[in-house]
């Protein structure tokens, strides 16, 4: 996917809010709102990755996520990491995309993963439809089984599928990071460029 050069409008709004560190660090909880209600004209866009890294390998995939979506190039979108045993419905309500990243377990999304859909699914139920996601897998066989899981649960919040799922499965490769790489840095770029069509 490409994107048009970007007008210098999201740096202008970026420098005028002074609000986005780029440090993925969320510092004021109590403004949290229902994603959809956000006026995206006047504020930074949020991009939310939620990620289990349970080895060096899916830690440097998520690592890669992260380095993508905040490339130099892309103003105006604050990223935030947050592992999915300690990410919270405030987080995703807090986001204008969000990426999902897990280890295939099972013949299903890990356990991490589990749990926080299991905590978010009903707060977030009637107050995310439509939320842009993206989702990578690392997986020793095929992790199909861990990318129906997460498809279903998804499915069933309404959140709206805007990159083909990263799948790197069989033995690990440079390849997998690269594409973790991209895919980060096209939805911080989509939504800096708002092609998602956030709802105003
Ligand atoms: C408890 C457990 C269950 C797993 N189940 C599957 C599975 O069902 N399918 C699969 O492809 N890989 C499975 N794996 C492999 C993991 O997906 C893989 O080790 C993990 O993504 C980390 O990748 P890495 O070994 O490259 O660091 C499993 C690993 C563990 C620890």
């Amino acid at each position: 996917m490409t994107f048009p050069k970007m007008t210098r409008i999201a740096r202008y709004r970026h420098g005028a809010l002074g609000a986005s560190d780029h440090s993925g660090r969320y510092h004021e909880p109590g403004l949290a709102r229902h994603w959809s209600t956000i006026d995206c004209s006047m504020t930074a866009k949020h991009l939310l990755i939620v990620a289990h890294a349970p080895s060096p390998n899916t830690e440097a995939m998520r690592d890669a996520v992260l380095r993508g979506a905040r490339d130099e190039d892309i103003d105006g979108v604050e990223v935030r990491a947050v592992a999915p045993l300690a990410a919270v419905a405030d987080d995703v309500l807090w986001a204008h995309a969000i990426i999902l990243g897990t280890s295939e377990n099972f013949g299903y999304m890990s356990g991490a993963l589990k749990d926080f859909f299991d905590r978010i699914y009903y707060p977030c139920l009637e107050r995310t439809p439509g939320l842009p996601y993206a989702m990578y897998i690392r997986a020793g066989n095929d992790g199909t089984g861990a990318r129906r899981s997460i498809e279903r649960i998804v499915g069933g919040l309404r959140w709206r599928s805007v990159h083909e799922p990263v799948m790197c499965v069989g033995p690990f490769a440079p390849s997998c990071c690269q594409a973790c790489h991209t895919l980060g840095m096209t939805i911080a770029a989509g939504l800096e460029a708002e092609i998602f069509g956030l709802r105003h």
